[in-house]
């Protein structure tokens, strides 16, 4: 049964809503604090917005790019330019402070470079006459990244449909659902609340994901809150549940995807890759087009490194020495030779994948 986006729109209704934009008001679900705690925070001005994103009360790809576009409307709520070229030192200036917030994920620039360029284009083809009709037209392209990657998750969601069988238990990573991408419904863990949702029984395996913990926190939490079969593992016991044969496929989400194939994904990400392709196990990466960068590679891009203190403790209780040398690198790149298949809302991209991204990214 080939399902529509707007038939999947019926069917499935996200419970979780953690980016909000209403009145001019941008409020988050602080994920730093799930699933203790569900408290919302709204954003006032850029630097709020900036703090969030790196201190990871909102985190995950998409979620930061969508934040990020709003955030460069905000700058102009609350900066009232005088003057369209005003307008545009402002958003040039609210654009250097957000990306940044993080290094690696690469929607963050690709959403404030669209919100600059689009309020570049108003002006010069004469779209816009002053900066009330600008900040309105950018209103309008902040939603728009939200709406399309909600409906890039729901098409992610039907590909990755095609990679499951009813019963079938999927490992993840990290977490790549509807917290990490704003919208409630998510990219490596679309297939699976779809799945969920037409009756399919599923079920998933969490790695806690130290050091962060967006295994046990959120993806659990979430997979929860939409009644999905979840199974939370340390990181440590990944390659004994392939072993044993209690997982079907991967499916992980992504941050970069470079144009040959490497992808940026939550540290842990390349052990699951071997250790799967070792035992015959798909791995699959879901990701929308806003996640590839076609222009860097891989020695170019920067692996956030995170505060020591998140190792030598866990949620501030000491389990190291105090002061003990750490390395604590947040995410890792996966070869291409370790992928089965890239899955995006434009289509399924199998090796080879210098010539076949390409060819898909630029469709
Ligand atoms: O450090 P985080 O929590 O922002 O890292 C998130 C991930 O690595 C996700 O897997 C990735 O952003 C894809 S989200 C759909």
């Amino acid at each position: 049964m080939k399902l529509s986006v707007k038939e999947i729109k019926e069917i499935f209704k996200p419970k979780l809503l953690p980016i909000i934009w209403k009145n001019d008001t941008l409020t988050i679900l602080d994920q730093s604090l799930l699933p203790f705690q569900q408290v919302y925070v709204d954003l006032k001005d850029v630097d709020s917005v900036a703090r969030a994103i790196k201190t990871m009360q909102v985190r995950g790809a998409p979620a930061i790019g969508i934040t990020a576009g709003y955030g460069m409307v905000i700058s102009l709520l609350n900066k009232k330019p005088s003057n369209l070229d005003e307008a545009i030192k402002e958003l040039t200036n609210a654009k250097a402070i957000l990306d940044s917030s993080r290094p690696t994920a690469v929607n963050l620039v690709w959403a404030t470079s669209r919100m600059l360029n689009t309020a570049k284009k108003l002006i010069e083809d004469g779209s816009v006459k002053n900066v009330n009709e600008l900040i309105d037209e950018l209103k309008k392209e902040a939603n728009k990244i939200f709406n399309e990657e909600y409906e890039a998750e729901i098409q992610m969601g039907l590909y990755g449909l095609e990679k499951i069988s009813d019963g079938d238990t999927i490992l993840t990573q990290c977490n790549a659902g509807g917290l990490a991408t704003g919208t409630g419904l998510g990219t490596a863990l679309a297939p699976v609340k779809l799945a969920n949702a037409l009756g399919l029984k599923v079920s998933v395996i969490a790695p806690e994901t130290r050091p962060w913990l967006q295994g046990s926190r959120l993806t659990v939490y979430e997979l929860m809150a939409e009644n999905i079969k979840v199974t939370l593992i340390t990181d440590t016991a990944v390659g004994l549940v392939m072993y044993k044969g209690m997982v079907n496929s991967v499916m992980v989400g992504a941050d970069r995807i470079l144009r040959d194939g490497h992808v940026f994904n939550k540290i842990g990400t390349f052990k699951e890759a071997v250790i799967a392709h070792e035992l015959g196990i798909p791995f699959y990466v879901l990701a929308p087009i806003s996640t590839f960068d076609l222009k860097n590679s891989v020695d170019d891009i920067k692996i956030e490194e995170r505060d020591p203190n998140e190792v030598r403790t866990v949620r501030g209780i000491p389990i190291a020495p105090e002061n003990v040398e750490v390395y604590n690198p947040v995410f890792d790149a996966t070869p291409p030779k370790y992928i089965t298949a890239i899955i995006t809302e434009k289509g399924i991209i199998y090796p080879p994948f210098i010539v076949n991204i390409k060819r898909v990214v630029e469709k």
